[in-house]
């Protein structure tokens, strides 16, 4: 009986139903931000761009991006902002904890259209956390890629996630530019929003390709830019949240101009958001 309800997808996670997953570790990234990471179900693979449906008893289920990358990481990590009921609930889990997640959920990001060429990240804020599964996949797979460069922006120092992935990432010749959005006390970096630094780096714009990540307004800039700048727009990928319910493609919850976001995105092509008015 039970198998009939539990529908479990490819990747050997579930779909309808949550499978209980231990906590490890939190570490506390900022003050309203914490990485969690939890024990991989056996046999639960995913990619780049998937994310779960995370629930803790009692409080609800939640959207969450996979930070961790298969083959780097042991563990599932989640990169979690408190905002409401659900990452309250995330919030105050300790190791030992459990939650249940339900996934890996979503398409991924197409990176296969990028071997050989040279790669630009764009993260803003939280939008990191989708992004990084992206960046140490390539960065094991360095010579399949040409080069690759981010630019990371943040509203403040005392915002910027993953600081070690960043200096690790730095240190194996990624080009990476951080930035603030105003200037602040003891600050040596850039100020500034992501966009005034596109086309600084040594990744052709023409021929490069971008993954973006971060609130809708700067993924609308940065898409805008980029395509002004030369960049085909079949080039440009991002990664698109939404109000979510079921995760499946059956409550109609992230429904936005014929398409759902949790099974047709939340990896999206600039071509197909352009067609919707909203990008
Ligand atoms: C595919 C996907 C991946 C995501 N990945 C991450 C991630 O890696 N880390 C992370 O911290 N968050 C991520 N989010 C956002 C996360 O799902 C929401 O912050 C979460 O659902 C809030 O739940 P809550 O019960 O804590 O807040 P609630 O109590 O439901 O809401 C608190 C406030 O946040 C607003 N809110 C809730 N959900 C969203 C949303 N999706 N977009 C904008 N505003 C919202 C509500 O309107 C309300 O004002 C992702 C969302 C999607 C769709
Ligand atoms: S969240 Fe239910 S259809 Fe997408």
């Amino acid at each position: 009986m039970k198998d009939t309800i539990r529908k479990k997808n490819g990747n050997r996670g579930e779909l309808y139903s949550p499978v209980m997953a231990r906590v490890l570790d939190v570490v506390e990234m900022t003050s309203d931000v914490k990485l969690i990471k939890v024990e991989k179900p056996k046999g639960f693979s995913y990619s780049p761009g998937q994310f779960l449906m995370v629930s803790v008893w009692g409080a609800g289920e939640a959207p969450i991006s996979i930070t961790s990358t298969e083959g780097v990481h042991e563990e599932i990590e989640l990169c979690i902002r408190k905002v409401g009921l659900v990452t309250s609930a995330l919030h105050n889990l300790k190791p030992g904890g459990l939650m249940g997640i339900r996934g890996p959920l979503g398409n991924r990001f197409p990176v296969e259209m990028a071997l050989g060429k040279d790669i630009l990240f764009v993260a803003g804020g939280i939008g990191l956390a989708p992004l990084r599964s992206l960046v140490n996949f390539v960065l094991v797979r360095k010579g399949d890629f040409g080069r690759a460069a981010m630019i990371y922006g943040s509203r403040s120092p005392s915002e910027v996630l993953f600081r070690d992935d960043l200096k690790g990432w730095a240190a194996k010749g990624m080009d990476i530019t951080v930035t603030i959005d105003r200037k602040a006390e003891g600050w040596r970096q850039n100020v500034g929003l992501v966009t005034e630094f596109l086309g600084k780096q040594k990744i052709p714009i023409k021929e490069g390709y971008a993954f973006i990540c971060g609130p809708h307004i700067m993924i609308k800039n940065v898409m805008r830019d980029l395509s002004l700048m030369g960049m085909p727009t079949t080039h440009i990928v991002t990664t698109l949240e939404a109000h979510m319910k079921c995760g499946v493609g059956k409550c109609g919850h992230c429904y936005m101009d014929g398409k759902y976001i949790c099974t047709d995105g939340p990896v999206f092509e600039y071509p197909e958001l352009k067609k919707s008015g909203a990008f």
